[in-house]
Order: structure tokens, then C-alpha cells, then sequence
């Protein structure tokens, strides 16, 4: 099996080859992609320097991939997908470009595995906060039906990739911000991507729609307001979720212990601070709940807290468990 990384220089891109490693990802030949600036120098991987080459379609017909994994943008992305589905290679996609087509599957393993076998070239990595969203919501909504879900996030600057952890480098020495449109040092910003006339951003309306089609929940009420932090690394996601059967809260903690990919981190009774935080998730793999509690109004609605490496599990861990599961669904083998 041949496999691209298009994006190989960047936040992602790199994690992407640092799991390749770590999960013995087996390949014929890797072949690595970014733009005309990183073409010509190497990267090791296993051990072996590969070439970075610049994302010209002459560069990708004439190599026989199989699978592309895509981490260099919205725009990269749907100039240069189409030329590896035409040549027959399988692209997992991190970006926003084809998520809510309706032949794109958009994947979490753990949740909607299953749909995978349904791409026509492209299957689609959700984004990084809804990915750790969806997986404590998943087991709320199976065991207790959700009706509604309200997020709030506190995302980490590593999410706009090297641009972001600049920033917060910049104006933490006392300059100005360059990415962002106020300094991220000592501050919180409510502003993530472009804002939409109904006064949404973009980052929130993705959280809202990519929750829908995941769950295959198109009339689930989903909220968000998406915040930028000054944390370096992992993501964490306020959740108010309302449901129709009244939630046991002991019963919910041990159903997301039994849930792969899931680490409960919750003792509310002792005075203890375990619940979870980013610097316990950076770096990670897995997504850590905790702070489970009912509402004190409502008592159909619950309130939890989770966190997660948005480099791994919230991009390129997710596409490459989406990799493996496909393999093993009956993909091309290795
Ligand atoms: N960071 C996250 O938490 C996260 C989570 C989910 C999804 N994503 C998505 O992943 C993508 C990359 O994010 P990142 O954090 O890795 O950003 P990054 O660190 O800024 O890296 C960007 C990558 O894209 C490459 N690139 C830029 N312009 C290109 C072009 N014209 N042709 C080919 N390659 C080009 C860059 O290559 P050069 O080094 O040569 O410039 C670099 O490899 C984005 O779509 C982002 O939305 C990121």
C-alpha cells in the first residue's frame, strides 16, 4: 500500500508520521507533500529520510497512492483531492471542504465507523472539537435520547496550526498579534473563523451541523460558542445536554468508562480535583470527561466537561484510526 501526507510539514502533518510510527502503520511506499517552500528538504520516518515534494498533480498521478491523507488546508484540499480520487487513491480529508457533502462520510470510529464503506473517494475528518464532542454525546444520546445539545469550547491556539502557537508566543513576549485579531496572551477571544449573518461563526455552525450528521441526528437542537484560549495544546468543550429519559449519573459514568477511546476523570465527592484538564490531555490519545452533574432546574438536562489533544484524536488521530478501520473493513490491504 502506497500512502501521501499532503500537509507532511505541518502541526498535523507531522503528528500524522509520528502515529504512522507509533501505531506500526504498515506501507509500501510513503510519499510526502506540502507547498513549493518545504519542497527539496527531508523528514525521517521510521528511520528513513523521505523527500518533501510540492502538491502539483504532476506530482501525484505518476505514483500509484492508494490512500492520501489531507492536512494542508480548506483550499489545498479541494483543488487537489479530486486528482487522487481520479487516480483511484482513498482521501481522508481534515479540512472543512467536503464535510457536509452528502456522499462524503464524516468520521469518528467509535461512533459512526460504520459509515465508512459509503465513500466515493473521499471520506471526511470531522472537526477537532466536535470529534471529542461527539463521543461522550453519542453515549448520552444512546442510552438516554438527546434532544438538544449546547456546547461551549475553549480551544487551544494550536488549532490554527504553527500560525496560532506564534501568536501566543508573539504577544506573551509583549507584541503584536499577528493571526488573530487580538492579542491570545492573557485573554479570550469569542471569535473563531468567519462570522455568518445570523451573528454564528463558522467554527460554531461546523460544530453544529458536523454533530447532526455524525450522530445521523438532523433534527438534534445543537448550540455552540466557540473561545480561543491561551493554552498551547488540547481542546476542552463545556456540554449542557438535555434528553428525554431522566440520566442515572453513576450508570452514565460507567457506560463512558466502557467506551473505547473514552477516560473517565470525575470524583466530584472528594475533595480530590480529579476532573479533566488540557494539560492532562496534551499529547494524549484519548478524550477525558468528567464534571457529570444534573442540572439544578431541569432535570432532564446534564452538564459535562471534556478535553482531548485537538492534534491527535481531534485531526490526525481520528484519520488514522478512520485508516485502520478501513483496512480492516475490507480496504485495500497493507
Ligand atoms: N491544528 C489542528 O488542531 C487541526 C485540527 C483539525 C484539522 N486541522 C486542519 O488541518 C490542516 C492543517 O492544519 P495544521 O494545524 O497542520 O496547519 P500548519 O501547521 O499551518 O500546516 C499547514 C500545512 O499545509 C501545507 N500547505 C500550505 N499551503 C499549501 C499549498 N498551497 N500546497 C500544499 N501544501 C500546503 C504546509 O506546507 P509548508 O510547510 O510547505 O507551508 C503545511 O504542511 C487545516 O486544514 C486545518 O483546518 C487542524
Amino acid at each position: 500500500m502506497n500512502i501521501a501526507i499532503v500537509g507532511a510539514t505541518g502541526l498535523v502533518g507531522r503528528t500524522f508520521l509520528r502515529i504512522i510510527e507509533e501505531r506500526r502503520i504498515a506501507y509500501d511506499n510513503l510519499y510526502l507533500y506540502a507547498s513549493a517552500r518545504s519542497a527539496g528538504t527531508t523528514i525521517a520516518v521510521n528511520g528513513v529520510d523521505h523527500p518533501v515534494l510540492e502538491t502539483t498533480a504532476a506530482n501525484i498521478r505518476d505514483k500509484a497512492i492508494d490512500v492520501a491523507l489531507f492536512s494542508a488546508g480548506k483550499h489545498v484540499s479541494k483543488t487537489l483531492a479530486p486528482v487522487f480520487v481520479e487516480t483511484g487513491a482513498l482521501v481522508i480529508d481534515n479540512s472543512s471542504a467536503f464535510r457536509m457533502e452528502a456522499d462524503v462520510p464524516l468520521v469518528v470510529p467509535e461512533v459512526n465507523g460504520v459509515d465508512i464503506n459509503r465513500h466515493h473517494g473521499i471520506i471526511a475528518n470531522p472537526n477537532c472539537s466536535t470529534i471529542q464532542s461527539v463521543l461522550p454525546l453519542s453515549v448520552v444520546d444512546f442510552y438516554y435520547h438527546a434532544t438538544r445539545v449546547d456546547y461551549t469550547t475553549y480551544q487551544a491556539v494550536s488549532g490554527s496550526g504553527q500560525k496560532g502557537l506564534a501568536d501566543l508566543e508573539q504577544t506573551a513576549a509583549g507584541g503584536a498579534p499577528v493571526h488573530y485579531p487580538h492579542p491570545i496572551h492573557n485573554n479570550a477571544i469569542p471569535h473563531i473563523d468567519d462570522f455568518q449573518a445570523d451573528g454564528f461563526t463558522y467554527e460554531e455552525e461546523k460544530m453544529i451541523c458536523e454533530t447532526q450528521k455524525i450522530l445521523h441526528r438532523e433534527e438534534l437542537e445543537v448550540s455552540a460558542t466557540c473561545v480561543r484560549v491561551p493554552v498551547a495544546h488540547a481542546h476542552s468543550v463545556s456540554m449542557v445536554v438535555t434528553t428525554t429519559e431522566r440520566v442515572n449519573l453513576d450508570h452514565l459514568r460507567s457506560y463512558l468508562r466502557d467506551t473505547d477511546g473514552i477516560v473517565v476523570l470525575d470524583d466530584p465527592h472528594n475533595n480530590n480535583n480529579i476532573y479533566p484538564t488540557p494539560r492532562q490531555a496534551a499529547g494524549t490519545d484519548s478524550v477525558y470527561v468528567g464534571r457529570l452533574r444534573r442540572d439544578r432546574f431541569d432535570e432532564h438536562k446534564i452538564h459535562l466537561f471534556c478535553t482531548a489533544d485537538n492534534i491527535r484524536k481531534g485531526a490526525a488521530l481520528n484519520a488514522i484510526q478512520i485508516l485502520e478501520t478501513w483496512r480492516k473493513r475490507g480496504g485495500k490491504d497493507e
